[in-house]
């Protein structure tokens, strides 16, 4: 596979972190999103994020877009966290590729509907602003996402809903450590997760 970040130039990115504040990310009703702690929950030395399938829906370079609500109808949920070393450390430019289905369970693989990257600022945050999938025959709600730093190796994990319960056991590849914090927001959800990347 190539690596994502590969495909993106120097310059898109540096425009991407100069424009990266928490500050400009407010939406109406979600407010609440900007409350990201100034340091991470973790401790050293934690474990890696645990790896899973990309599964069959993958498609190579996403748009570098944040804001994922024009894709199709569905309730907002804004995704958001760090990415960390195993010390706990922030990873600043740090690559997140996101892509899951639609409400009604489809993936888009001819265009990039419910497809985007964006970079971690200085301080290692993520943000994206999305429609909450829905399901699809076999599996429980779940977003996937590449996560790449450096000459890291690519991260290739699922996040999960908690609130789920009862599809997430039916699930086989389900894993309760991606299990993302939700907490309902004024017009949509926060769902909060920080990836902790191997040496
Ligand atoms: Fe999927």
């Amino acid at each position: 596979m190539t690596p994502p970040s590969s495909l993106v130039t120097r310059r898109r990115l540096t425009a991407n972190l100069s424009a990266f504040g928490l500050a400009s990310l407010a939406l109406p009703g979600l407010a609440e999103a900007q409350a990201l702690p100034a340091t991470p929950a973790c401790e050293a030395p934690a474990s890696g994020t645990r790896r899973q399938t990309e599964g069959p829906y993958f498609t190579p370079s996403s748009p570098l877009k944040r804001d994922l609500r024009g894709d199709g109808p569905g309730d907002a949920l804004v995704l958001s966290g760090f990415v960390l070393t195993r010390q706990c450390q922030p990873l600043s430019g740090a690559l997140i590729d996101l892509w899951h289905a639609d409400t009604g369970g489809q993936y888009d693989n001819a265009g990039f509907r419910f497809r985007g990257h964006q970079y971690t600022d200085a301080q290692g945050r993520y943000q994206f602003i999305t429609r909450i999938p829905g399901f699809y025959p076999g599996r429980t709600r779940h977003f996937h996402v590449k996560v790449q730093a450096g000459s890291r190796p690519v991260l290739t994990t699922q996040l999960y809903f908690p609130e789920e319960r009862a599809a997430n056991q039916r699930d086989r590849i389900f894993d309760a450590s991606l299990l993302m914090t939700v907490t309902g927001a004024t017009g949509g959800q926060l769902g909060r997760f920080d990836f902790v990347l191997a040496d």
